[in-house]
């Protein structure tokens, strides 16, 4: 597991910015996973400016999200298709009918889930996966105590998600208490994984990431099984870890080592 300390968070979405391009300049066609909340908007943006000034382009690449609200049609302003439109889609060069979010209003909930699944297998796996983290650990939609080894399917969200997301919709307005999620295990098989957390309150969900033990109790914790994660983080986010100055050396030495192996290409 990688960890990159940086400033704030215009510098850690410039960082998830540039894994992303250097990963559609390598594999055009790459199949993207990707997440919704506030925390990927500030990457979104650098990747729509990329693609505005023709340094970036996602003709080719296919996508699929991480997790729908469950009971929410497609159109409905806070449905996460929507929000993936109005965020990226609707401003890059990606056809839309390369996108995939998982199933929010399936009449067979289960069959859409493992059809999502067989999707992603069919598209030839997630090349790079970005998620957020919630205040609980979760990623996705995968809350505490969700089976490390969980695939695509419906999710009851715990209060605090609920409490979090409620930002989002107006005061009496329906807001749904399940969810549809890529699982764990799905999750882990992205062949990079790339995860972003800014802020304080999200620092003690960092350090149990980071440096607790792999446990259900934290699901981003999962990550630090899967050879190629990066946990990219501001000042704010990291305040709890115990290594900040270690993984700040790591890092020193990593980009050394990027710009010698670049020099060879
Ligand atoms: C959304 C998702 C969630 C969010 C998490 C953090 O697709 O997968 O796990 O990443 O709830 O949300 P924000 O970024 O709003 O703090």
């Amino acid at each position: 597991m990688k960890v990159v300390i940086l400033n704030d968070a215009a510098a850690v979405a410039a960082y998830g910015a540039d894994i992303f391009s250097k990963q559609l300049k390598q594999k055009p066609n790459s199949v993207l996973g990707l997440a919704t909340g506030s925390t990927p908007i500030a990457l979104y943006q650098e990747l729509i400016a990329r693609n505005k000034s023709n340094k970036l382009s996602f003709a080719q690449a296919r996508s699929f999200n991480l997790d729908e609200y469950w009971g929410l049609a497609e159109d409905h302003p806070q449905s996460y298709r929507h929000f993936m439109n109005i965020n990226l889609f609707d401003h890059i060069d990606i056809d839309k009918t390369n996108t995939q979010v998982p199933p929010g209003n399936a009449k067979d909930p289960r069959a859409a889930c493992e059809q999502y699944e067989r999707d992603i297998i069919n598209a030839g796996g997630i090349d790079v996966q970005l998620l957020g983290i919630g205040r609980n650990g979760h990623i996705g939609f995968n809350e505490p105590s969700s089976s490390l080894a969980s695939r695509t399917r419906i999710k009851t969200l715990t209060k605090e998600t609920t409490d979090d997301n409620s930002r989002f919709f107006a005061a009496g307005e329906f807001q749904p208490q399940l969810s549809v999620t890529t699982g764990i295990g799905t999750i882990l098989e992205s062949k990079k994984i790339v995860l972003l957390a800014t802020g304080a309150s999200k620092a003690e969900a960092i350090k149990a990431c980071v440096e607790g033990p792999i446990t259900a109790s934290c699901p981003a914790s999962a990550l630090q099984m899967h050879q190629d994660a990066v946990i990219i983080i501001d000042e704010a986010a990291a305040t709890q870890l115990s290594d900040i100055d270690f993984y700040k050396h790591i890092e020193a030495e990593n980009q050394k080592l990027e710009k010698m192996l670049e020099a060879l290409e």
